[in-house]
């Protein structure tokens, strides 16, 4: 290993200690390889649909391009509250909406409202390991808690979430339907949470971006807001990436208790004081307009989670369940010494990108992931390449 720069051995501490993202490992091995199918992102193979992005387009160049609301545009705002006013029960005060910068920034500012040095985090894992590095960036100390594992499903251990609780513990990172495991919260379990960070004091950072992605009985997986108090002390993290086929345009939000509303305009202020005001002319139009593409989206996935099922059907090397919502698929493969081996052997034999298991944490050793949000045409071959590597 070459001696480390002073540069590096000077930068504070949490900021040498974020790990490398495992994710971006395989994606920066494989990039550019002529013919790969990449099923190693959280994103499907359709642009974002055109109307959304003309939104933009007239705002830019209809001069929109001064600084704007840190929290948020008021029209995406009460988008933001019409929309879950169609979705979940009860009615939204758009005050309680903050947009951000992308999902990811959305963990970040909750966390940087939540927990700070010495703090600490639970994160049920494996799980996309974005929300464990930006507690390291903030100082905290994410505290993984293995799901129970069986047969390729996972089930959230309350007594191991009990266990795993300190004096320092601050809050609770869930992330349902999860990314990579597919594991949703049914109703009960999610009373069970609610109950258990009542009990200890603890935030809620609710990451339920992948709820419409849901594949079991119902329109949307279940939500802290089918049972929560105005006063329970969750953020709910969101982002236009995932319904929308907006991954590139870095824009999400919070949906936060009213009280907060000044708190959280000044994590945006000394973040990124706000998103681009075109940007947000986009957002508001999915919101408002994009239902059909949604549903489009969330067909194709349906579609690509029976592609995989099909496909995996009497593979005994291979444990698989198929997951009860989001968009991946996460392979248990008999004998797979090194998940991140067999994920540069499958780019490079097979031409086909798939995330290693280890990027969501120790527990995913001798898993990979790939995401099915895609065309059933593509996800067909790369699921016999596949096949014939692991074989
Ligand atoms: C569980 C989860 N939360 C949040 C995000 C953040 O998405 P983005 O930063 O693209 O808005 C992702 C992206 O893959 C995710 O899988």
């Amino acid at each position: 290993m070459s001696p480390m720069s002073p540069l590096v051995a000077n930068a504070r501490q949490p900021a040498q200690r974020a790990p490398i993202s495992g994710i971006i490992t395989a994606v920066n091995y494989g990039r550019d390889r002529e013919g790969l199918i990449p099923l190693w992102a959280g994103e499907g193979d359709l642009p974002t649909p055109r109307f959304i992005s003309e939104a933009a387009a007239a705002a830019l160049i209809g001069g929109e391009t001064f600084y704007t609301h840190q929290r948020g545009i008021p029209e995406l705002r009460q988008a933001l509250a019409d929309y879950y006013g169609r979705h979940f029960p009860g009615t939204y005060d758009p005050d309680t909406f903050f947009i951000t910068g992308s999902g990811m920034q959305a963990i970040q500012i909750s966390i940087a409202l939540t927990a700070g040095d010495g703090d600490e985090i639970l994160i049920p894992s494996p799980s996309w390991p974005n929300a464990a590095g930006a507690a390291i960036i903030a100082g905290a100390k994410p505290v993984t808690v293995p799901f129970d594992e069986e047969g390729g499903v996972f089930n959230l251990n309350m007594d191991r979430l009990a266990a795993a609780v300190t004096p320092r513990t601050k809050a609770l990172f869930l992330n349902s339907p999860a990314n990579p495991t597919g594991w949703t919260a049914s109703h009960d379990k999610l009373v069970e949470v609610l109950a258990f960070a009542r009990q200890h004091g603890l935030w809620i950072i609710a990451d339920e971006i992948y709820s419409r992605f849901y594949w079991l009985d119902g329109p949307r997986a279940p939500s802290f807001l089918d049972i929560a108090d105005p006063e329970d002390r969750i953020l709910y993290v969101n982002t236009f990436s995932k319904n929308w086929a907006m991954t590139g345009w870095r824009m999400g939000w919070i949906h936060a208790p009213l009280p907060l509303k000044q708190t959280l305009e000044n994590l945006i202020q000394y973040s990124t004081s706000g998103v681009a005001q075109f940007m947000q002319r986009a957002g508001t139009v999915a919101l408002n307009d994009g239902e059909w593409f949604v549903e489009h989206t969330i067909a194709r996935a349906r579609r690509g989670r029976q592609v995989v099922s099909d496909a995996l059907a009497g593979h005994n090397r291979i444990t698989y369940a198929p997951p009860d919502g989001a968009f991946y698929a996460f392979l248990k493969v008999d004998g797979l010494a090194s998940s991140q081996a067999a994920s540069f052997s499958l780019i490079d034999d097979a031409g086909v990108g798939t995330a290693p298991g280890t990027a969501f944490g120790a527990e995913g050793e001798g898993f990979v992931r790939i995401c099915f949000a895609r065309s059933e045409e593509s996800l067909s071959v790369a699921m016999e390449r596949i096949l014939q590597i692991l074989r």
